[in-house]
């Protein structure tokens, strides 16, 4: 098949992880008779520095009529300061919302070879297969906002529609899954919350009758990803818990450079983003970790090109290099592992068998 994906290698790490990404779906499409057009376009702080947009219209319209977006990541501490007008998150959010990929999915499935590299006791890691479904384009990121010298706001808003839509997602998610959904919210503080939660219990007994439902509060929920995170199916939560509870969630795999993920918005591209960010502190040190952002290009082949085969050669690929110990250094414990270049070579030998 013939694909054209837009590629937004940003800023920081962005740049060498969409490296590894592309040469992985390149090897893909070699190996699988494809044929994938690369176009790469401006975004973030190095589109803030090339033109002052951190989302420049030609990008916005590059990734509009591709058939799929890879995005490595944005932002970093030269754009960072809190009076800045114009930042990288800025496009990165204005993007999500005008592909409309109201879906984010963010698997962890620890490999078994790395239980060492996780903060969590190996014992509890065992059978550990989660997705996070996170509303990516409502709640408080998006709501009406205010700052003046005195006092600032930020407003968290949810419609039934937005819920609705989301828990569909994640309940159509569950049914191929374990059949359990965990729906995480703070509905004994939040009227956003309590409307989830309202939402999702009618939306799951009216359409998912078999899904077992479960829900947690917030705080209790990161308690519980640590202590019982094998118990977890598909978790369904808003826009800004989904965002703290992954970063959590990325550690039972080990590392944040292990998390892949894929928004979606039922018709249009869908975008695809590790869910770490620009890693400032590793950037240009040959130490990021691709894993992430080649597992999110495996999503890419299933999600936007229906790809299931190829994309399970990637899994396949990277559960391999895993056993033959090709570790970057943010899953060794002594901090001294293999480059990108490395871990990426590793993962194109076991692509092309
Ligand atoms: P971060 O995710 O960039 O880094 C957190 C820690 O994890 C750092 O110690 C980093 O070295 C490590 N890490 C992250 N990815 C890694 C990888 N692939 N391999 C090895 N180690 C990795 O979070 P931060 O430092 O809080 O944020 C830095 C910048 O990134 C901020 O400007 C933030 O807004 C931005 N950010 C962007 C995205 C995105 O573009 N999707 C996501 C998160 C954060
Ligand atoms: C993520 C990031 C973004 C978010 C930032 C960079 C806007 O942390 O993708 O998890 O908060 O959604
Ligand atoms: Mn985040």
């Amino acid at each position: 098949m013939k694909a054209r994906i837009v590629t937004l290698p940003g800023d920081g790490i962005g740049p060498e992880v969409t490296a590894a990404a592309v040469q992985v779906l390149d090897t893909v499409a070699n190996r699988f008779g494809h044929e994938f057009e690369f176009v790469e376009a401006a975004m973030g702080g190095y589109a803030i520095d090339e033109c002052g947009d951190p989302l420049p219209p030609a990008t916005l319209n590059a990734c509009k009529t591709a058939d799929a977006v890879f995005l490595g990541a944005v932002g970093g501490p030269k754009w960072s300061d809190p009076n800045a007008a114009v930042t990288p998150e800025q496009g990165l959010l204005r993007l999500r919302a005008e592909l409309g990929v109201y879906a984010n999915l963010r698997p962890a499935r620890p490999h078994p070879a790395l239980g060492f590299a996780s903060p969590v006791k190996e014992d509890r890691l065992q059978g550990v297969d989660l997705v996070v479904v996170r509303e990516l384009t409502g709640g408080i990121y998006f709501g009406a906002k205010h700052r003046d010298d005195k006092s600032a706001w930020d407003r968290c808003e949810y419609s039934v529609e937005e819920i609705e839509r989301i828990v569909v997602m994640a309940g159509e998610l569950a049914m191929k899954r374990r059949r359990r959904v965990t729906s995480i919210d703070k509905a004994n503080v939040l009227d956003t919350s309590k409307l989830w939660r309202a939402t999702t219990e009618r939306v799951v007994r009216e359409r998912f009758p078999e899904i077992e439902l479960e829900h947690l509060l917030v705080d209790a929920a990161a308690m519980h990803l640590l202590s019982r995170p094998a118990d977890f199916d598909v978790l369904v939560t808003e826009n800004l818990f989904g965002d703290i509870l992954t970063d959590e969630a990325a550690m039972l795999t080990g590392s944040l450079g292990m998390l892949p993920s894929a928004s979606l918005s039922g018709d249009g591209p869908g975008l695809y983003e590790p869910a770490h960010g620009s890693a400032p502190d590793i950037a240009g040190t040959g130490k990021a970790n691709p894993i992430a952002a080649v597992l999110s290009a495996a999503m890419l082949l299933e999600h936007s090109l229906n790809l299931a085969e190829e994309a399970a050669t990637i899994h396949t690929a990277v559960d391999r290099v895993i056993d033959d110990g090709v570790l970057p250094p943010d899953l060794t414990v002594d901090g001294d592992g293999a480059s990108t270049d490395t871990v990426t070579s590793a993962i194109l030998a076991a692509l092309r068998g």
